[in-house]
């Protein structure tokens, strides 16, 4: 099977030096390209910037932006049989890029943001019959209603629902605990673990 894996947080950047960002370590998104692979299947890694080494039987992707990302998912995504957001995308994004170092002033700063792409809502409306598609959905509260909300909305298969904001677990750790939900109302949960053996797990059950 071929799967799509996004992976990583995306940089929107304000002028040469500075830049919008989140934790995302890319840990979780190359375990589960790392799990697929392992089983024999092939797999195009969509990364943000990170400092980890992608699986060398990836065809990897590297981009910066959301709007990177988003050009990257999309246009990978009809051929794809199963395809996972794992990537933290930013969600917003400053207006103007400053093409050279902003300069401080006295006054406080505002900067405007507007939008980016909801990417894995794009490939929602696009996936078709027999194509899996797979969300994340990283919460400090309300875990399962919200991310049931974003499983029907982004017209998802599975979503796998990530608790954040305690340490040991979800951005940037080495282990997670997350709870798997399907369109049809099946829910598992797994506890902490490495995200490797997550990942293997999170793979077999979406296959099943
Ligand atoms: O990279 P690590 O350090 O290992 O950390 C892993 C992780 C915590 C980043 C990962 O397990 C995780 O939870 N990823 C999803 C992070 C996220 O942005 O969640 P969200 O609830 O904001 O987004 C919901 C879904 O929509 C996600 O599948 C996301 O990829 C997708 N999305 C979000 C915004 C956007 N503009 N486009 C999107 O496609």
């Amino acid at each position: 099977m071929k799967f799509l894996i996004s992976a990583g947080p995306t940089k929107e950047r304000i002028d040469p030096v500075r830049f919008i960002s989140n934790h995302s370590s890319g840990k979780m998104g190359y375990a589960l390209a790392s799990a697929a692979l392992k089983m024999g299947h092939e797999v195009i890694l969509v990364s943000g910037p990170v400092n980890i080494i992608p699986p060398k039987e990836a065809n990897t992707i590297n981009i910066e932006s959301a709007a990177e990302m988003a050009d990257a998912m999309k246009s990978n995504f009809n051929d794809a049989d199963i395809t996972i957001s794992c990537a933290a995308v930013a969600d917003y994004r400053p207006v103007i890029t400053h093409q050279s170092k902003m300069k401080k002033g006295d006054e406080n700063l505002v900067l405007e943001l507007e939008r980016t792409e909801d990417i894995l809502a794009r490939l929602g409306k696009m996936k078709v019959e027999n194509q899996l598609l797979v969300g994340f959905a990283a919460e400090t509260n309300d875990l399962i209603a919200n991310a049931k909300g974003k499983l029907e909305r982004k017209n998802l298969d599975w979503i796998v629902a990530n608790k954040i904001g305690e340490a040991g677990t979800g951005f940037a750790a080495d282990q997670n605990e997350v709870t798997l939900i399907s369109k049809n109302g099946k829910m598992i949960k797994l506890p902490l673990e490495d995200k490797s053996t997550l990942a293997e797990k999170i793979i077999s059950q979406i296959l099943t």
